[in-house]
C-alpha cells in the first residue's frame, strides 16, 4: 500500500480531527506540524501519542522539503489559507484545506493560478456534503423527486453558545474570516451549489451586527455572564488555549460585547443561480436554539428538510449534540411522504468521518460527487464575497464581475 507523507499547518481545535485520522491511517504518515505555538503542537502530539517534528511558520517551506511532504492539510485561520495553499502547491504538494478556501478575491486568484501552474490538487474540506441526510437530499433532487427546481428557502440558526463563539476569537474581525457570509455560510452555499449542480450568478444581501458587539452589549437583555467562556473548566480549551496564552497572546475567550467586532450576526441573501433557480437564505448567530430548515419548490412538488440540533445552550461552551432530522417530499395533490425522521450521528451528522475516509483514499466510489475541489471552493466563496460586496454597495452583484477580477471565465 502506498503511503503519503502529510504535514498539518495550524494546530488548533479543528486540526485534532485530521491529526487523529492521519496518525492511525495505514495510507498516511503524519510527518510534520507547523504552528506559531509550541504549546499547541505539544498538546496535539500528546493526544495522538506520537513524536511529530514541529516547525514555526517561517520554516514552512523548509519543512516541506526536509520532511518530503506529499500533502499539506491547512487548518489555520481563514485569511492565512491562501499563503499556505500557494506555497504548498509550488513545493509540489497536494493540498487539503479547511473551508473557506480563502477569504478574498486576491487569495482566490493566487490559489487558482498556482493550481493551474503546478497541476497539483486542492481539496476543500466541505464535510457537510458527507452528512447522510444531505446526501439523501442530493439523491432525491437528482432523481427528479420534485421535478424541475424553481426556488430554495434556506434558514440557519446558530445559538447563543455556538454563534457567540465567532465573536470571541479571530473570526470577529472580518479581515480574518471574511465574516460569517464567507466563514460559516460558505458551508451552506456549497451545499446549495452541490444540491442544484449550479453556481451563483447574481447576489444581493442585507446584513448587520444586531446582537453582539460593543453597542448591542449595552442592552439589558445581553447579560455578560451568560457569554463568558470559562477556559479553566474545559480540559480541551485549557490545554489548547489557556496554557498557550502567555506564549503567543491568542485570547480564545474575548468578551463578545467588547470593541473590535467587524462581522455581521444577522444576514439575508438572495442568490440567482446560473440556470435561474433562486435561493432565499438567512443566517443569524444569536438564536435560543440551533438548527436549520431548507425547502426546495419544484415543478412537481416540494422537498423539506428540518434539522433540530441543540434545543438550548446549557452554558457558554458550544456543545454539538446529535440533531434530529426530518425529511419530507410532497408531490402536488398528494399527502407528504416522510423520507426519514431520525437522530443524526456525531461530528456533523457523521460527515467528518466519511470525509476523512474519502480524503485518505479509504472510501469507495463517489457517485454523488461529495469530493470538493478548488472549483467547488471557489463557487462557495463567490456567493459570500458577492454578498459582502452587496452589503458594502447596497446593490446586486453580478458574480461575473468577481470572476473577472479573479481571472476566471464567467
Ligand atoms: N469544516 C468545519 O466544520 C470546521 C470546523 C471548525 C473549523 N474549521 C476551519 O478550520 C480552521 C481552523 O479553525 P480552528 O477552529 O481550529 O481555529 P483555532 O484558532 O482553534 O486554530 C488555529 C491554529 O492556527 C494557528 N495559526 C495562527 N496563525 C497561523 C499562521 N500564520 N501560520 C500557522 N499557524 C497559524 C494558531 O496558533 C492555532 O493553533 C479554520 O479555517 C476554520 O474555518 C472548519
Amino acid at each position: 500500500m502506498v503511503t503519503r507523507r502529510y504535514a498539518i499547518v495550524g494546530l488548533g481545535s479543528r486540526a485534532r480531527l485530521f491529526a487523529r485520522s492521519l496518525a492511525s491511517s495505514p495510507r498516511a504518515e503524519l510527518a510534520a506540524f507547523c504552528d506559531p505555538s509550541e504549546t499547541r503542537m505539544r498538546v496535539h502530539k500528546g493526544w495522538i501519542g506520537a513524536s511529530v517534528p514541529g516547525y514555526r511558520p517561517a520554516d514552512f517551506a523548509a519543512m516541506l522539503e526536509k520532511e518530503h511532504i506529499d500533502v499539506v492539510v491547512v487548518c489555520t485561520p481563514d485569511h492565512t489559507h491562501a499563503d499556505y495553499v500557494v506555497a504548498a502547491l509550488h513545493a509540489g504538494c497536494d493540498v487539503v484545506t479547511e473551508k473557506p478556501m480563502t477569504t478574498d478575491v486576491d487569495g482566490a486568484r493566487r490559489i487558482l493560478t498556482a493550481r493551474r501552474e503546478t497541476g497539483r490538487s486542492v481539496r476543500v474540506a466541505f464535510n457537510y456534503r458527507y452528512n447522510p441526510v444531505h446526501r439523501r437530499v442530493r439523491e432525491l433532487l437528482a432523481a427528479g423527486a420534485i421535478g424541475e427546481i424553481g426556488s430554495v428557502e434556506f434558514g440557519w440558526l446558530l445559538d447563543t453558545a455556538h454563534g457567540a463563539d465567532y465573536f470571541r476569537r479571530w473570526h470577529r474581525d472580518k479581515a480574518n474570516s471574511g465574516g460569517l457570509l464567507v466563514h460559516k455560510s460558505g458551508h451552506h452555499f456549497d451545499l446549495v451549489n452541490w444540491w442544484l449542480g449550479s453556481g451563483p450568478e447574481t447576489v444581493f444581501a442585507f446584513g448587520r451586527l444586531f446582537f453582539y458587539g460593543e453597542r448591542n452589549g449595552r442592552r439589558p437583555t445581553a447579560p455578560d455572564d451568560r457569554f463568558a467562556l470559562d477556559l479553566e473548566a474545559s480540559p480541551l480549551l485549557r490545554a489548547l488555549y489557556l496554557d498557550a496564552e502567555r506564549e503567543d497572546g491568542y485570547v480564545r475567550n474575548q468578551d463578545v460585547f467588547a470593541p473590535g467586532v467587524t462581522i455581521e450576526d444577522d444576514v439575508s441573501v438572495l442568490v440567482r443561480h446560473r440556470g435561474g433557480v433562486v435561493l432565499n437564505y438567512h443566517l443569524h448567530a444569536y438564536s435560543p436554539r440551533e438548527g436549520y430548515r431548507v425547502a426546495f419548490s419544484g415543478s412537481s412538488g416540494r422537498l423539506e428538510l428540518e434539522v433540530r440540533e441543540n434545543e438550548y445552550p446549557s452554558g457558554a461552551e458550544p456543545k454539538a449534540e446529535p440533531g434530529r432530522a426530518r425529511l419530507t417530499v410532497q408531490r402536488h395533490w398528494e399527502p407528504p411522504e416522510v423520507v426519514l425522521d431520525e437522530v443524526l450521528g456525531e461530528g456533523h451528522g457523521g460527515g467528518d468521518e466519511r470525509m476523512l475516509a474519502e480524503l485518505l483514499g479509504d472510501a469507495g466510489p463517489d457517485p454523488l460527487g461529495c469530493a470538493a475541489d478548488h472549483d467547488s471552493g471557489l463557487q462557495a466563496l463567490l456567493t459570500g464575497l458577492a454578498a459582502n460586496r452587496s452589503l458594502a454597495t447596497g446593490l446586486p452583484v453580478p458574480v461575473d464581475d468577481l470572476l473577472g477580477e479573479i481571472g476566471e471565465p464567467g
